[in-house]
């Protein structure tokens, strides 16, 4: 069985003050055997903050980096290879808010996809669909072509260090998330495309579920068989529910 991943993404939350009190809190909260793999995604000014406190179990991941691989006059970006040097082993690609918020297309996120792995840091590629395209019944095309656009770009092989996550536009930061039955349909289909390229890596590629997952409705996500984990936004602020949803992972993968 793939084991599980629990990513939590602060997105722009926080304060010096926040992390460490986080870190105290998680620390505190972990006992015996941790049943998924964790990192948690600060804001990038307190990767620093995070990374000297944080118990080795558990890494740091970025939410966003440069699609530029060599240092340049770039005012504002960071690069993979600069998060990695901040012993960042994640970095977020093609998060909705990003997609959405700054228009970035499909192409650039294979830009930043690429250029994670090139750094040998492990991207997560975020992919979902709006309310509009999922009432249209585009959906699946949506988010298929998102992935394509990806696969399309990097070598088959380079997918074992990433993980996939299914994040419905419409399901983040709105507390209604997909029901199990649409994520496990739409997981799937995304293995199932993986799975056209390399059945090797349609076996071994984590795909996480991300959109509204709370310590209430986590078990159900992860009782499903092509979900491998969760990206936790809003609930992933409270280290206490966040470790809920983490330890939910034993109750429901047996
Ligand atoms: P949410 O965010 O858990 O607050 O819905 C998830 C995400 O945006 O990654």
């Amino acid at each position: 069985m793939r084991r599980a991943l629990i990513v939590a993404n602060w997105k722009m939350y926080g304060r010096r003050e926040f992390v460490a009190d986080y870190v105290r809190d998680l620390s505190g909260g972990l006992s015996g055997s941790i049943p998924a793999d964790l990192v948690i995604c600060p804001p990038a000014v307190y990767l620093g903050d995070l990374t000297r406190h944080l118990p080795a179990a558990i890494e740091a991941g970025a939410q966003d980096c440069s699609p530029d691989r060599d240092d340049g006059a770039y005012t504002g970006e960071i690069s993979a290879s600069m998060f990695a040097d901040m012993g960042c082993r994640w970095v977020i690609v093609g998060h909705s808010e990003r997609r959405h918020r700054l228009h970035e297309d499909n192409s650039l996120v294979a830009a930043k996809f690429a250029a994670v792995l090139a750094a040998g840091v492990r991207p997560i590629l975020c992919l979902g669909e709006t309310a509009e395209e999922r009432a249209s019944g585009h959906a699946e095309s949506v988010v298929l072509n998102q992935l394509e656009s990806v696969l399309d770009t990097i070598e088959i092989g380079g997918l074992a260090r990433a993980v996939i996550a299914y994040e419905p536009v419409w399901a983040i930061g709105s507390g209604t998330s997909a029901t199990p039955a649409d994520a496990q349909a739409m997981h799937e289909l995304l293995r199932h495309a993986v799975e056209r390229r390399s059945p090797r890596m349609a076996k071994e590629v984590r795909i996480i579920y991300g959109g509204s997952v709370k310590p209430q409705n986590a078990v159900g996500f992860f009782r499903l068989s092509d979900v491998d984990g969760a990206l936790v936004g809003g609930a992933s602020l409270n280290a206490g529910m966040f470790l809920e949803i983490v330890y939910a992972v034993g109750t429901s993968r047996v």
